[in-house]
């Protein structure tokens, strides 16, 4: 009998987490999206108008991460495509691969992803680059620069500054 209970309450909560959405925005906090988990996302409005971090993720994206893994995060024959690594990692690993590196190392590669930790154009934007590849990799966006963005909200900029110690 209790049992059975436990079961009845226990499989929808954790179906529910299963499922749990990594990509749809919840909520949006002065100019950035977020999902239900808080984990940074992308916004694209029905006219095509992204949000700030997605605009800005595609600049430096292009700056420190395409050289190795392609334009518009599709992967390369040395790097994998981190389109689809947005999409399919959770928030927390992906950050963690790019601040600490990580190397392959075996008999038929030696490929490595360096640490990014101690980068400000990266690890201020760390977040932008995540949610812009994501958005990519979704297909929510295309491929190039988004044409239309919102606005850089007061607070992007204060955290911005303050990130890079200007
Ligand atoms: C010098 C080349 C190089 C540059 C520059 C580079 N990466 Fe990488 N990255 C790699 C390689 C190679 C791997 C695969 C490493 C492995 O298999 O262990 C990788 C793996 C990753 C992964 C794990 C992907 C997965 O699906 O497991 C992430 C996330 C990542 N890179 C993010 C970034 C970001 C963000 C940038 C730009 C700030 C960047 N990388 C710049 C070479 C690079």
């Amino acid at each position: 009998m209790s049992i059975g209970l436990a079961l009845c309450v226990g499989l929808p909560a954790l179906a529910q987490d299963e499922e749990a959405d990594n990509v749809t925005a919840a909520y949006e906090e002065n100019g950035r999206y977020f999902t239900e988990d808080d984990i940074p996302t992308f916004n694209v409005a029905e006219d095509g108008t992204v949000d700030w971090l997605t605009f800005s993720g595609f600049r430096r994206y292009h700056a420190e991460c395409h050289v190795c893994h392609g334009p518009d995060g599709e992967g390369s024959s040395y790097a994998p495509a981190l389109k689809n690594s947005a999409v399919d990692m959770d928030y927390y690993d992906f950050v963690d691969v790019v601040v600490n590196g990580r190397q392959n190392v075996n008999a038929s590669s030696n490929q490595v992803m360096p640490s990014f930790g101690d980068n400000p154009n990266v690890m201020c934007y760390l977040d932008d680059i995540y949610v812009y590849l994501k958005a990519h990799g979704t297909g929510a966006i295309g491929r190039g620069r988004p044409a239309q963005k919102e606005a850089k909200s007061d607070t992007i900029q204060e955290d911005e500054n303050a990130c890079m110690g200007s």
